[in-house]
């Protein structure tokens, strides 16, 4: 489904991304892991759209999308969540969640992914009419998701959902993105909770200053000698 073939990514002079090369596939749950400021932000805004590659190519079902703009990119079929999550804190739950399907013409579509959110978040369906700005961290993530989930994406990219979260509030979350996951969208999730990330993905990437160090099953990095030693503390 993506491609990344050497992709060089820069902020003005700054080159950040260097030949950077994955793949997702058709219904793969993939991690992306990697220390703070190593570049994985920047790995999927340059997906999204939002940075310009300065070399190599994005493959999004075998078309080229280097200088397809973020609106286009939602349009076919990529949802990214960002860290800051962008929702629209003086509407209600339910009006940030239709204006997460402003691409879906048709209303009575827009209502049944309504409805699929809703029944993967319940809480999200008891609290419809509340003000965005006034859900708990943890609730506000999970809306942040739902919202994504409203364009009917083929590909999620999520961005660090756990930050800021505590714990039992970060397991709810994995455990969301997991059964999200169940019902066939294809997911690249980007996180520093490298053992969770490693517990719920099927393959990871090691992102470190802007270059793949490591990639494989998840269950295997994570008895991988230098992962443990790096990112799990053991
Ligand atoms: N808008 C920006 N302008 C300049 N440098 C940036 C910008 N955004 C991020 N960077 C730099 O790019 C590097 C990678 O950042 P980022 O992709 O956010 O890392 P990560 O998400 O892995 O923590 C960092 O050194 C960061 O300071
Ligand atoms: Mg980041």
């Amino acid at each position: 489904m993506l491609q990344l073939k050497n992709l060089n990514a820069s902020y003005g002079f700054l080159q950040i991304l260097w030949e950077v090369s994955l793949h997702v596939e058709d219904g793969e749950f993939v991690g992306l892991i990697g220390p703070n400021g190593a570049g994985k932000t920047t790995t999927l805004r340059t997906i999204a759209g939002l940075l310009k590659p300065t070399g190599g190519e994005i493959l999004f079902n075998g078309q080229v999308i280097n200088n397809v703009p973020a609106h286009e990119t939602t349009r076919m079929g990529i949802s990214y969540i960002s860290e800051d999550l962008n929702l629209f804190v003086d509407m209600s739950v339910k009006e940030n969640l239709l204006m997460g399907a402003y691409i879906v013409r048709d209303r009575e579509k827009q209502l049944e992914t309504l409805d699929f959110v809703y029944e993967l978040f319940p809480r999200l369906k008891e609290r419809e009419r509340q003000l965005a700005g006034t859900m708990s961290g943890g609730e506000r993530k999970m809306l942040a998701i739902a919202r994504g989930m409203m364009s009917n994406p083929q590909l999620l990219l999520v961005d660090e959902p756990s930050l800021g979260l505590a714990p039992h509030l970060v397991t709810d979350v994995f455990n969301s993105l997991k059964r999200l996951n169940q019902t066939g969208v294809t997911m690249m999730l980007v996180e520093q909770r490298v053992n969770a990330t490693l517990e719920i993905t099927d393959r990871a990437y090691v992102i470190e200053q802007g270059r793949v160090a490591m990639e494989g099953p998840s269950s295997e990095l994570m008895t991988d000698e230098h992962v443990k030693k790096v990112y799990l503390g053991i």
